[in-house]
């Protein structure tokens, strides 16, 4: 048995658990993990070289006796089962004191039930979301940790030298207690969802409603990657539609079906949103789009059947102009969605006392993650200046900016209208706004026919006090 004490464990060999080991390590932090196949304990030490103070076990007593106590022990195992069962294993091993952290993509309500359990043995567990995918967790992830603040201590120094680093500043911070961790990294989830439903709607009104060729396609994502809407989803667009397919020589993601699949964290986001009353609008249709696009064989019998002759009407604009109304337009919607996933980070963090400061949560999302964002700076900067601000559209700045870009939204939203090209995600994050600046919506109507039908009761504008009418 080896007698050296690692200063970090990690349970789960595969490729996350596998490549923050080795950044782990590159950080000369020692580390050691384990995984049930013996393979995979060999290879991580192999990749990790002779030099590097990596070991890879399949031992479970080797395992956590090895690691420097308190022992940090992470678990990079799929959410669900398997995280309790490596929790069960662990377990009777550990002391007072010792922290384990799940990386994974859990369920809070998940995470508040194992703080509590493993409380119950004087042993602290983190919900920690990581993003960045197998490229972030070899080189510079952005980290969600959720948990004990004092704990946080420990582990500390790891998180900070191996997150992704923007202007020198890491992209970890604590951000609070039970569930924070995991449900911060549920709402970047949720806004990865919007802004990536609103980049397919842009290429679906740029190829079908504009008719752009694949090489104008990709320069148009290329371009705009040098522009305000700069982020690694519209890089990554701009390669994959640069993409030969080797096959057929087409651009390989015209090649690709068009039914979109899921994990399930957008959908929470949504779900947990309605719990809260907190309206998302934006993620809600990037869900319900993935929903839509499971539905192939109607889809097709009703594309013959309600053919679509919007989509030959001529457009006026020069294409150029157009483009660049667009990208002024998917702008103010991805600002929109930010606002609305921190609207409901502001609304949960009340409800669950996690105690989340909103500029820490852009701090840490400016890098390493897949909501990584030029905008994000401004974004932080809004909420340094007011810590409390109640929604992003509030901050004077980006206020401003919205309302300077909200007649390119109408006139992008109006052309995908006469289009007949489905563009939900930009309309709701142009009705979010526009719900949200207005003094007196039609809800008044509401509570009337509610009071008329069902003698809800209503409030009125001019005295306090609950009122009902005998309508009829
Ligand atoms: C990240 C990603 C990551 C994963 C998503 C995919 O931050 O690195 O969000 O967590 O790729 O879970 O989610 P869907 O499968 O639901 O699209």
């Amino acid at each position: 048995m080896n007698n050296q004490q690692y200063e970090f464990g990690m349970v789960g060999l595969g490729v996350m658990g596998r490549n923050l080991m080795l950044n782990i390590a590159d950080h000369d932090f020692s580390v050691i993990g384990l995984d049930l196949d013996p393979l995979k304990a060999e290879a991580v030490e192999e990749e990790a070289g002779k030099d590097k103070p990596v070991r890879g076990t399949i031992s479970t007593e080797e395992f956590v006796k090895s690691i420097r106590k308190p022992r940090a022990i992470m678990l990079l195992v799929p959410a669900g089962k398997a995280v309790d069962g490596a929790i069960a294993t662990l377990l009777p091993l550990l002391e007072p004191g010792d922290i384990v952290i799940d990386g994974g993509n859990s369920y809070f309500p998940d995470t508040e039930r194992r703080v509590e359990e493993l409380a119950s043995k004087g042993v602290h567990f983190f919900g920690m979301g990581v993003s960045g995918g197998e490229q972030g967790a070899r080189f510079g992830p952005s980290m969600m940790p959720g948990g004990n603040r004092e704990a946080y201590e420990r582990l500390r120094p790891i998180f900070e030298a191996i997150a992704a680093k923007v202007d020198g500043e890491p992209c970890v911070e604590y951000l609070g207690s039970g569930s924070a961790g995991n449900y911060v990294k549920m709402v970047h989830n949720g806004i990865e969802y919007g802004i990536m439903q609103l980049i397919a709607e842009t290429y679906d009104l740029l190829k079908r409603g504009v008719g752009l060729s694949d090489d104008e396609l990709q320069a148009v994502f290329q371009d705009w990657n040098q522009t305000e809407v700069q982020s690694f989803l519209i890089e990554i667009t701009g390669e994959i539609l640069a993409k030969v397919d080797d096959e057929t020589g087409e651009r390989l993601v015209t090649m690709i079906s068009d039914r979109a699949r899921s994990k399930g964290t957008g959908k929470w986001t949504s779900q947990n949103a309605m719990d809260l009353q907190v309206p998302v609008p934006t993620i809600d249709m990037a869900v319900l789009m993935r929903d839509m696009s499971k539905y192939k064989e109607d889809r097709v019998e009703a594309a013959n059947a309600l053919p679509n002759a919007g989509l030959s009407a001529p457009i006026e604009m020069e294409k150029q102009a157009l483009i660049d109304q667009l990208r002024s337009a998917f702008y103010f919607a991805m600002i929109s969605t930010y606002a609305q996933g921190l609207a409901q980070l502001t609304v949960a963090s009340k409800e669950y006392n996690y105690g989340l400061q909103l500029q820490d949560v852009a701090k840490i999302w400016r890098g390493g993650c897949i909501i990584r964002a030029a905008c994000l700076a401004d974004i932080r900067q809004a909420y340094t200046e007011k810590p409390q601000l109640a929604n992003l559209l509030l901050d004077a700045s980006i206020g401003e900016d919205l309302m300077d870009r909200q007649q390119d939204m109408r006139a992008i939203v109006k052309l995908a209208i006469d289009k007949g090209i489905p563009m939900p995600a930009y309309m709701a994050s142009l009705a979010y706004f526009d719900a949200f600046r207005t003094e007196t919506l039609p809800t008044n109507l509401i509570q009337a026919q509610r009071d008329y039908f069902g003698a809800h009761t209503y409030e009125r504008t001019d005295k306090l006090g609950t009122f009902h009418t005998v309508w009829s």
